[in-house]
């Protein structure tokens, strides 16, 4: 399975923040708002990762991650020119999709919360028909629920009474429930060919609700639910980033970091302790290189 982060927003809702540096690169208490997107997605065990950058921005993604080796994967960049839409990103990435599935997360979403990883996993293998606990063929599309208080900004999910997902509806005025599909999608090969086929909607965009409606109608729509144990935001604008920063900064008082890319890295396998332990020292005066360290002793007692 391929990933994509979709980053190409140029933040307009935070100048005059992001005038001189684009949205993605801000910081989230300790770490660019990126990171917590790529971090998504090696934790979902994807390591071939294309990133759609705003026009003019891919050296300053490059100066960040370079190719992905140091992390063990593969880092890829693509521009995005105009704002399209979200969809937009599986024409953009129709070559690096290839063949294979995909999965979609946005540059500016924040997931943490005990055992995602687990819950990413079984996105991938409900993607991959491999889930033995539901008995369903694998392929269509998987997304999530999650609980707000006011889902009239996003792409809101309405269920019926066996928790089936019955219609999705881009920022409706008058919501039919409060669970919203944050920004994290699994879909089989035909999302691109959707993408593709799908109009423009009154805002100008290619939406991913259109696209989530399309594997709706054919029945072949998986909803995984985050409860309240799982933390989300969505990091666009100055208060969320605010509150995301401070919502991290609790998080990780109790000694484990969130979206330490290395640590994920050195857990899948994809990098050797000692590339850990090179990393820390590149990065020795700081909190994020005090914790590389403190992974290697461990793994080294
Ligand atoms: C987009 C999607 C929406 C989704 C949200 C998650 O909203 O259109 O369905 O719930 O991301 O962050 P937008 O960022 O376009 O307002």
């Amino acid at each position: 399975m391929k990933g994509i982060v979709l980053a190409a927003g140029k933040g307009t809702r935070l100048y005059p923040i992001t005038l001189p540096v684009c949205k993605p690169l801000l910081p989230v208490y300790d770490k660019p708002l990126i990171y917590y997107s790529v971090s998504t997605l090696m934790r979902a065990g994807i390591r071939e990762i294309l990133i759609i950058v705003p026009a003019g921005e891919i050296g300053s993604f490059q100066n960040l991650f370079g190719d992905g080796s140091s992390l063990g994967v593969s880092i890829q960049y693509a521009e995005q020119h105009e704002a399209r839409g979200i969809a937009d990103a599986f024409i953009i990435g129709a070559d690096f999709i290839g063949d294979d599935q995909v999965c979609l997360a946005l540059g500016d979403n924040i997931f943490f919360g005990p055992s995602f990883r687990q819950k990413l996993r079984a996105a991938v293998r409900l993607q991959e028909g491999d889930a033995s606990d539901v008995n369903e063929p694998g392929g269509g599309a998987t997304i999530f629920g999650y609980y707000v208080n006011d889902p009239r900004p996003f792409g809101v999910v309405e269920f019926d009474s066996d928790g089936k997902a019955i219609s999705i509806e881009e920022k409706p005025q008058h919501p039919k429930s409060n669970y919203i599909v944050p920004g994290l999608y699994f879909y089989d090969n035909d999302v691109v060919k959707i993408a593709r086929e799908i109009k423009p909607s009154a805002r100008g965009e290619l939406e991913i609700t259109d696209v989530n409606n399309v594997y709706l109608s054919r029945n072949n729509l998986h909803v995984i639910s985050l409860d309240e144990q799982y933390t989300w935001f969505d990091a666009g604008t100055a208060d969320s980033l605010y509150e995301a920063s401070g919502a991290i900064k609790a998080a990780q008082r109790s000694g484990k970091m969130i979206a330490c890319l290395e640590e994920t890295a050195v857990h899948n396998h994809w990098i050797t302790i000692d590339e850990l332990h090179e990393k820390a020292e590149s990065m020795k005066n700081t909190k994020y290189g005090e914790y590389l360290f403190g992974i290697y002793e461990e793994l080294t007692v």
